[in-house]
């Protein structure tokens, strides 16, 4: 869709925060300010659209934040903007603040955020920033590399003590329903059991049963990942202790999966996402999603975006199934 080229541009951060939107963040206000436009930084995510909490950027505001966690513009998921009355808001603060058009990093919710404050006439570029690499249009979100081997890290401790104490492991990984993140963490952990959402699965079958026959080949420990909010990991941890007789712990790795310095990937990845999406703004372009695809840039339409569903690397899967043993 083409706008008027912008000359204020906004940028928030949203929803879960991400490891690299700083990284970005620092791309959209340089590049901005390369391409002579002005840029305002936005507090706490559409909050700070609503409630004015808007500043401006310089280039020094984004010194020092390529190699810091989390974002320097906070970020929140906002309730008020999911009704039309808060979009009508942010509207009217964007025209007050002087800006024509706004970078959003964060997941599909923000996404959501974004297409309807571009049906109001604000044109939106969105960037996909979420650990649990789930929007559907773009191969890869900012995050989930440094996610990833912050995971894999954890549990490669977890296994230590697994295999020190004959022990079954069951890790509950983030993904807010999707199974990416979790998927890559058992390939990478070499786990015995991988359970995400969106893959028929038996806990019967696919763990009890491969302890039981793996455990014959000689394998005393085992590791269990499992998607978050699949099922309590602490009564499965129990389950399979009953039903195996080999003694099980449980761990949740939490919010230790969302924090920390961003994988020079990541800082990669969000700094030409970031140039990208603020070149669609100053040709006045607007209402797209900045994604990764076969390794190159391109942009995708926001609405379409949102209607499309990520699958799963089933195929991964199979050679975890096949080399996990
Ligand atoms: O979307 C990122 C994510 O970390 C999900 O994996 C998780 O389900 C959710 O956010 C947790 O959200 P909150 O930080 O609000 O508890």
């Amino acid at each position: 869709m083409e706008t008027k080229k912008a000359k204020r541009i906004g940028v928030l951060t949203s929803g879960g925060d991400a490891p690299g939107m700083n990284a970005a963040i620092r791309a959209v206000v340089r590049s901005a300010l390369h391409g002579g436009m002005q840029v305002m930084g936005v507090h706490h995510g559409y909050n700070g659209l609503i409630n004015g909490d808007i500043v401006e950027m310089n280039v020094r505001s984004v010194s020092e934040i390529l190699h810091r966690g989390g974002t320097i513009l906070y970020t929140a998921r906002c309730k008020e903007f999911r009704t039309h009355e808060g979009v009508l808001k942010a509207k009217e603060n964007c025209e007050k603040f002087g800006i024509d058009g706004l970078v959003v990093i964060g997941g599909d919710g923000s996404f959501r955020g974004a297409r309807d404050l571009s049906i109001e006439g604000i044109p939106c570029v969105g960037i996909p920033g979420t650990i649990d690499n789930d929007i559907s249009c773009s191969d890869y979100c900012i995050g989930f590399d440094t996610a990833l081997n912050t995971a894999v890290e954890a549990v490669d401790r977890l296994r230590d003590t697994s295999q020190s104490h004959d022990r079954c492991n069951v890790v509950e990984i983030m993904g807010h329903g999707a199974g990416h993140l979790a998927l890559e963490v058992g390939i990478a952990c070499g786990a015995s059991a991988i359970w995400v959402n969106e893959i028929e699965f038996s806990p019967d079958k696919d763990i009890v049963d491969r302890i039981m026959t793996t455990g014959k080949t000689g394998k005393h420990h085992f590791i269990v990942i499992v998607g978050e909010g699949i099922t309590d990991v602490h009564a499965l941890a129990k389950y399979i202790e009953e039903k195996t007789g080999v003694e099980s712990r449980a761990t949740v790795l939490g919010h230790i999966q969302r924090g920390g310095t961003p994988t020079a990937k990541d800082r990669v990845m969000a700094t030409q996402l970031g140039n990208y999406a603020v070149g669609l703004l100053e040709k006045g372009i607007g209402n797209r999603v900045v994604v990764i695809k076969e390794d190159h840039v391109e942009d995708f339409d926001i609405l379409e975006a949102l209607k499309m569903k990520k699958s799963i690397n089933q195929k991964l899967y199979e050679v975890a199934k096949t080399i996990n043993i």
